[in-house]
């Protein structure tokens, strides 16, 4: 029996993607994004992005089965993100799969975006422009893979027993996601939106050890041990982070001096990286975690790169960086865990269930 072919749908923030494997082969990820749209308010409108899917669906969807070669009747199953993420915006999606799903009499998948960020390290590429390179794991994934997923919505370590029915998370942050850090303090900054990468190549011109930002939740009360992990061992928190960059900024300003920017951008970026790739590979060693995934928007930033490779080598961990088309949000890594539950014989969801913006 040949592998199921998946559609998968992505829309929980400002990206909707189409894409459509064939079990672990990629036929296409197609992505329209909305952010340009959001650039002048300096952050995602959910308003504004609920309506650019609704725009954006059907000639997505179309795209996606011309680049495949395949036509909606060929779908074996239809897998949609249903949460986390932003209502309204998952609401579009939803809703899209569920019609697809009725009108086709196909088979509907609910899928857990974070989980999905995950089953994207199974997808062995089939080539074509936007596919972006080759397999991180192939066939099947490691039976105990740690996940570190880092964007403007999600800072969160994971740990995969089964993609289909054992994750668990570790630890996230406490309060703004990674991502976020980054947006917020480049306007600071006045390095405009979104900042992350405007950080990321100005830091490189900057000493990154002028300034020592704090590190959050690192102390012993709320590490513990490993034996006696205490209550945020493996949690972030990084809106101290932002309140000490902007203390910082005003000292400058009050003393009537230049703000020395690539300086405060190296230090910031150091500050996040380093707490990071700390906390991740903490959370490997206590469980015994020796193969990691790196995904999430945040995964193109070179320091937070180097720094994770440096580390998992240091403690003997398989890191894997799944090519960045595939590390921002999409629809194939959607549609590549839809498949994994169609092959593991998993039930489909059927249409009556809600999008969920807090799914855990
Ligand atoms: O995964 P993604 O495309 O969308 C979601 O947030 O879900 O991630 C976007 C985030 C933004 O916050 C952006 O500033 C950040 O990823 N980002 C970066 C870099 N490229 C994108 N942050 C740091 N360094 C980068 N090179
Ligand atoms: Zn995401």
């Amino acid at each position: 029996r040949t592998a199921p072919l998946v559609l998968g749908i992505e829309s929980s923030c400002d990206e909707t993607g189409v894409g459509i494997v064939r079990g672990t082969a990629l036929l296409t990820n197609t992505v329209a994004s909305s952010m340009e749209e959001h650039v002048r308010f300096g952050g995602v409108i959910p308003e504004i992005a609920s309506r650019a899917h609704l725009d954006a669906f059907v000639p997505t969807l179309r795209k996606a089965l011309d680049e495949a070669g395949v036509t909606l009747a060929d779908i074996d199953a239809i897998a949609v993100t249903s949460g986390p993420g932003l209502a309204g915006a998952l609401m579009v999606g939803v809703c899209a799969a569920k019609a697809l799903a009725l009108a086709t009499d196909k088979p509907l998948y609910a899928i857990n975006h974070l989980v999905a960020h995950v089953g994207v390290g199974l997808l062995q590429s089939a080539g074509g422009a936007e596919s972006g390179g080759t397999a991180a794991f192939t066939g099947a994934l490691p039976g105990n893979l740690g996940a570190l997923l880092v964007s403007g919505g999600h800072t969160e370590i994971l740990r995969i027993r089964s993609i289909t029915n054992d994750v668990e998370l570790l630890g996230s942050t406490i309060d703004d996601a990674a991502g976020e850090a980054y947006d917020k303090v480049a306007r600071l900054l006045g390095l405009g939106y979104p900042g992350g990468p405007a950080i990321d190549k100005l830091a490189r011109t900057g000493n990154a050890r002028a300034i020592r930002f704090p590190r959050g939740l690192t102390q012993p009360k709320y590490m513990g041990t490993a034996e006696e992990p205490g209550p945020h061992r493996y949690d972030w928190s990084f809106s101290g982070l932002k309140t000490a960059v902007a203390r910082c900024v005003e000292q400058f300003e009050a003393r009537g001096e230049d703000v020395p920017v690539a300086d405060v951008a190296a230090a910031f970026q150091e500050a996040v990286v380093d707490v990071i790739t700390s906390k991740a590979v903490l959370a490997c060693r206590d469980h015994g975690i020796t193969e990691l995934l790196l995904g999430g928007g945040v995964a193109a930033n070179s320091r937070l790169r180097q720094l994770t490779e440096q580390r998992c080598r240091a403690s003997g961990i398989r890191l894997t960086v799944p090519p960045l088309p595939l590390c921002t949000d999409n629809g194939a890594m959607v549609a590549a865990l839809g498949a994994q539950l169609v092959m593991a014989g998993v039930e489909p969801s059927g249409t009556g269930f809600a999008p969920d913006s807090s799914m855990p």
